[in-house]
């Protein structure tokens, strides 16, 4: 018996020697090693030997099928090795090929407004100052001089978090904090930034969208001054030739206040429904600086004066690209982002 083991763990050793690919090798396991394997079926029948022969027989075949088992491990290693070389010396991986085009992506058309905005103000000499999302009521209302019931809360209702705590209904709150942090000296900002409102969905009204803020605070500043900013925004904005419309308007943080339209592209002034058939796209409001909201933002009122304007992005570039619904702009539908 013991012969038989010899000569079966040699011819085992041969032929793994003479194994060539994984294919081979797992036959090899199957016909001395598996279940029904030569080397398991001789350590099976250790107890049809006599008691005496037993013990040495068991320690023999269990060392050489330790043995073997090693063996086959170690040329499992090599042959993995062997084809990975045959793979690399093939040429598996050419790279000359030419590669898979990356499809990148591209600006959001709101922030390529954005950005055009903030490059026509710098050239007047605006920086821009950013302000936080969530404001408290204070900040919202209370100090734009809309106390608690004051009527023109209505108008820009909100998304509430708490009591006193809200997201902004526009981006007005941060000329009290610009004001605040600046003063005594003069200031020139632009303040973009998402505001979000409790109103109902339109082609021209969204619960969120962005509005850019302007203040300019100094000395001898007039109304004057804001017209002319505005109109020399929006003839770079748009082209030289667009309408501006300046109506009277109010606004409790600014005295006296303007709101100003410009001519609806989209229906060339015949009425559509992005301009509620009037001809006219309403996109900004404005005004002199409250003395109120002034001395609240800590500049004196009899010193001091300033203009103050708070215009949407997504509307001016519904005029700009002839987009006929806001609601294109936050739909996520690629079809649409794409064009821009
Ligand atoms: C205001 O928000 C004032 N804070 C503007 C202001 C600033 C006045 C400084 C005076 C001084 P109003 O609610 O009208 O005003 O909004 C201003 C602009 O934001 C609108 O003209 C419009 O362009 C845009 N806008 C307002 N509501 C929406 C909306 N739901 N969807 C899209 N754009 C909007």
């Amino acid at each position: 018996m013991l012969d038989q083991l010899t000569q079966v763990e040699e011819e085992a050793r041969t032929t793994l020697e003479a194994v060539e690919d994984s294919d081979a090798l797992t036959e090899w396991h199957r016909r001395y090693l598996g279940k029904k394997g030569t080397l398991t079926h001789m350590l099976r029948s250790v107890g049809d030997l006599p008691k005496e022969d037993r013990p040495t027989f068991g320690r023999a075949a269990n060392e050489v099928k330790i043995g073997l088992e090693a063996a086959y491990q170690a040329r499992e290693q090599a042959l993995h090795r062997e084809e990975l070389e045959r793979e690399l010396e093939k040429g598996a991986l050419d790279v000359t090929l030419p590669g898979r085009p990356a499809r990148p992506g591209h600006l959001h058309i709101s922030t390529q407004t954005l950005r055009q905005i903030y490059a026509i103000f710098a050239e007047m000499g605006f920086q821009v100052y950013e302000s936080p999302d969530v404001e408290t009521d204070e900040m919202n209302f209370g100090l734009l001089n809309m106390p608690p019931h004051h009527p023109a809360r209505d108008m820009w209702d909100t998304f509430w978090i708490d009591d006193e705590v809200l997201l902004r209904t526009h981006t007005s709150p941060g000329q009290i904090r610009v004001m605040r942090e600046r003063h005594p000296e003069p200031i020139r900002i632009i303040l973009p930034g998402k505001c979000y409102r409790y109103e109902q969905i339109t082609a021209r009204s969204d619960h969120q969208f962005y509005q850019v803020e302007g203040l300019a605070v100094g000395r001898g500043i007039a109304m004057t001054d804001l017209i002319g900013t505005l109109t020399e925004f929006a003839r770079r904005f748009y082209k030289p030739d667009r309408r501006i419309r300046i109506r009277g308007s109010y606004f409790p943080f600014t005295e006296p206040s303007i709101e100003a339209d410009m001519d609806c592209i989209l229906c060339q002034g015949e009425g559509c429904r992005v301009c509620k058939y009037t001809g006219w796209l309403e996109v900004c409001g404005a005004g002199m600086v409250n003395p109120v909201v002034l001395q609240n933002g800590g500049y004196d009122p009899d010193e001091w004066s300033g203009f103050a304007f708070g215009f949407g992005v997504e509307r001016p570039a519904l005029v700009k690209y002839s987009i006929d619904d806001i609601r294109l702009f936050y739909g996520n539908d690629l079809r649409f982002l794409r064009q821009f």
